[in-house]
């Protein structure tokens, strides 16, 4: 134990090849919005298909901190708020993700008061909050910063024109909660347009919410009085199917990743096609099969419709398997480069210059000890110990089990050994 932490690790014996159907989970970056997003109705919310993921039980923590009453079932999520308080969140809470945070935007805008601790996430770069801050400013919030507490109070929310200098994903969502109940319209200028937005937007619209143009840039919202109650769905993981992809073109035969938005995965898709991987499409799915002779490809992580950045540490796996020097630039974050150390020990060979790395390939992998140092470095680990000879162990991997619902399960059951193991 580390104080009251289990440490877990994922145990993999590797070069299986992998047969049978994958289930795409509801998408990580949707259900942690759409939880604090359903504590602005006054009447009961329900969302369906919630991943259950670390991320998700700690939502829940916060919410029976605020007086909410919850249920999940299956995996529906039942919310009702009718008892709801506005407390501080603890600090170890808030700190356990990154999207805490969103907290921020519903109780201001739901009391006109928060207080708040600076929320947590992986360690991938500085993560500012600035932007958040600014929206809320612009919308009339008074705000304190007592080290890494945050005190925001309004008379009253007023709808306000914020152009934002970045399209940050938490931003905007965070801004499109306050302005929902904030007075007259707000209009959010290059906001980010993930899918995710749409997602949260759709539950605030089926709320009484009145916004327009989630997905582009420009998203308007005028703001109402009362949210009523509302039923909204996750829409499938991307970034969840984008990994089992990856690992359907390096160890895959007939592997199907079913229950996915192709549309979402595109950039990804059009990647592996370019590199010479052949994808058989479907409505909801796809079937991927590993080849030998991938040629290299140069990426860039972009916002979306971009190359995610999520993506890219499990992408460059792949590239050690193209022929030739693969680039890889990553332009969102500034330490997203935990997994490289790791798979250089396992037999890649990779240069890394700041946030770009050169990718020379094809090397073969072997199976070593290596850490997990953030949720998608974890998830380059798996996708490399899958493809490695031999044993792997991946240390610290708390971190993949935060955003990677059943993936011990949803691998064995494709052919993959992979257990998960509790040090005491
Ligand atoms: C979200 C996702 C994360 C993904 C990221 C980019 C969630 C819970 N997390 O993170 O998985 O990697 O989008 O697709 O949805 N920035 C600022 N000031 C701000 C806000 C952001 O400078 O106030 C910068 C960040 O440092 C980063 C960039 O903008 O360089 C993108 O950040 P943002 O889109 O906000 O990422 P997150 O919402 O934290």
């Amino acid at each position: 134990m580390r104080g009251d932490v289990n440490i877990k690790t994922i145990v993999i014996e590797g070069g299986k090849t992998l047969s049978g159907t994958i289930n795409i989970s509801g998408a990580k970056n949707s259900a942690v919005a759409l939880i604090p997003a359903a504590i602005l109705s006054d009447e009961e919310v329900i969302i369906d298909n919630l991943p259950n993921i670390s991320d998700t039980k700690n939502l829940v923590e916060i919410l029976n901190i605020l007086n909410c009453d919850s249920k999940i079932e299956n995996s529906s999520i039942k919310i009702n708020t009718k008892n709801i308080k506005n407390v501080l969140i603890p600090e170890i809470l808030s700190k356990k993700l990154r999207a805490s945070y969103y907290f921020m935007g519903a109780l201001l805008s739901k009391f006109n008061y928060v207080e708040m601790y600076f929320p947590g996430g992986c360690n991938i770069g500085s993560r500012p909050i600035d932007l958040h801050l600014k929206g809320f400013m612009k919308m009339g919030a008074k705000i304190t910063i007592k080290k890494d507490k945050y005190t925001l109070q309004a008379k009253n929310l007023k709808g306000a024109n914020i152009y934002l200098d970045i399209p940050s994903v938490g931003a905007t969502i965070n801004l499109m909660l306050a302005a929902t109940k904030a007075n007259g319209i707000t209009i959010i200028e290059n906001a980010a347009k993930e899918p995710e937005i749409v997602n949260v937007a759709s539950l605030l619209n089926n709320m009484g919410a009145k916004i327009h143009g989630a997905g582009t840039a420009t998203i308007k919202i005028e703001g109402v009085s009362k949210l009523s109650k509302a039923r909204v769905e996750v829409i499938p993981d991307r970034i969840e199917a984008g990994t089992y992809a990856i690992i359907g073109a390096l160890c895959g035969k007939n592997l199907k990743i079913s229950n996915i938005i192709c549309e979402h995965i595109e950039p990804l898709l059009s990647k592996l096609t370019e590199a010479g991987a052949e994808i058989k499409y479907d409505e909801n799915s796809i079937i991927i099969n590993k080849k030998t002779n991938y040629k290299a490809v140069n990426i860039k992580t972009l916002v979306y419709p971009g190359f995610p950045t999520d993506l890219g540490q499990p992408f460059t796996v792949f590239l050690t398997q193209c022929k030739g020097i693969s680039h890889f630039e990553e332009t969102l974050y500034e330490n997203r480069m935990g997994h490289v150390s790791y798979l250089n020990k396992m037999g890649s060979l990779i240069k890394s210059h700041a946030q770009c790395l050169e990718i020379k390939g094809p090397t073969s992998l072997n199976g070593q000890i290596v850490t997990a140092t953030d949720l998608r470095a974890g998830a380059a680990m798996v996708v490399a110990a899958l493809l490695a000879k031999g044993k792997s162990i991946i240390l610290d991997a708390e971190h993949v089990l935060r955003g990677y619902e059943n993936i011990t399960e949803k691998l064995s059951n494709v052919g993959a050994k992979i257990e998960i193991r509790e040090i005491e």
